[in-house]
């Protein structure tokens, strides 16, 4: 499960410390208070009578004096967790040297990820499960095809908002090769508890080893009920929202499936990739994930099973 304790990033952990030096001095200004608040309440039954006018101005010289350092230690106080904060917001808005540059796209609910190249035969789109090298800053270019979404990879770094019409900016360091969940951190709809997200930080042979494969065409089917499912797909309503690269199949309404079998999970984190998930996704997506956009396909028993033989070899 995933915990912005757990760190596994330098931005997510400059962000958990900040948020132990808070929750700290906030729990320790709260027991001063409590405490005072008592030993007040407990002196009042005991209240001594001031028979003199020297008592009573002494008493009054003692509670100006009280007040005062109270404010000024309340002043020191927000005056250091404002530094703290300004500190810690100025390290994680220094743009990053030479990073890997990652459109992420959100929908209702699903993430959309497109590596960034200048070199378009380099370019390469995926889904849900985005892969980065560790070591290396990635910097996410963040927007939205329908409502607001917020990208949340806790371990690695803070939330951000994915706006219709206008660009954010993130950066993700992660430091050990892992993997990592997030979750769709902003209420969009039915199904916003089910926008997961996966994390593969990579050590930086294997992200190449990665990104190679992700480049190449959809993988040629190798036997007749692969090549069977294959013309259920194109020839099916699938190919009026997916994309398979290689072949006829490029829209991109929904997740591009052409390494549909690499990936862990179907449906943005909802479901292990099985062929029988996969099956049942396809049949009666909103039974598995209510108000969900893509729509039930009904399919005879024989070319629902070739399709879902052909999914999973799209590796
Ligand atoms: Cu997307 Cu919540």
């Amino acid at each position: 499960m995933h915990s912005a304790m757990v760190t596994a990033g330098p931005r997510a952990h400059h962000i958990a410390e900040l948020m132990t030096l808070f929750t700290g001095i906030a729990a320790v200004v709260y027991l001063i208070v409590i405490g005072v608040l008592v030993w007040a309440l407990l002196r009042r039954r005991a209240r001594t009578r001031f028979d003199d006018e020297a008592g009573r101005q002494a008493a009054d010289r003692k509670a100006q004096r009280v007040i005062a350092a109270a404010t000024a230690l309340t002043v020191i106080i927000l005056i250091t967790l404002g530094l703290a904060d300004f500190f810690v917001q100025r390290s994680l808005f220094t743009p990053p040297k030479d990073p890997l540059r990652v459109l992420v796209t959100g929908h209702q609910y699903w993430w959309e990820i497109e590596y960034d190249d200048p070199e378009p035969s380099q370019r390469l789109r995926t889904a849900n499960e985005l892969h980065i090298p560790t070591g290396r800053p990635v910097e996410l270019v963040l927007t939205s095809r329908d409502v607001i979404h917020s990208f949340w990879l806790p371990s690695i770094t803070g939330k951000k908002d994915l706006i219709p019409g206008h660009t954010n900016t993130e950066v993700l360091v992660a430091q050990a090769p892992g993997l990592y969940t997030g979750q769709c951190a902003e209420f969009c709809g039915l199904q916003h508890a089910k926008m997961r997200l996966v994390l593969h930080a990579d050590a930086p042979a294997d992200f190449e080893h990665w990104r190679q494969q992700q480049l190449q065409p959809g993988r040629e089917p190798a036997t007749d009920e692969e090549r069977r499912g294959r013309s259920v797909f194109t020839s099916a309503s699938c190919v009026l929202c997916h994309s398979v690269q290689g072949t006829d199949a490029s829209a991109t309404v929904g997740p591009d499936l052409t390494h549909l079998a690499s990936r862990g999970m179907i449906a943005a984190g909802t479901l292990p990739n099985t062929p029988g998930n996969l099956a049942a996704w396809i049949t009666a997506p909103h039974r598995l994930k209510p108000g969900v956009q893509m729509p039930a396909t009904a399919l005879p028993p024989d070319d629902l099973g070739a399709l879902t033989r052909y999914l999973a070899s799209l590796q």
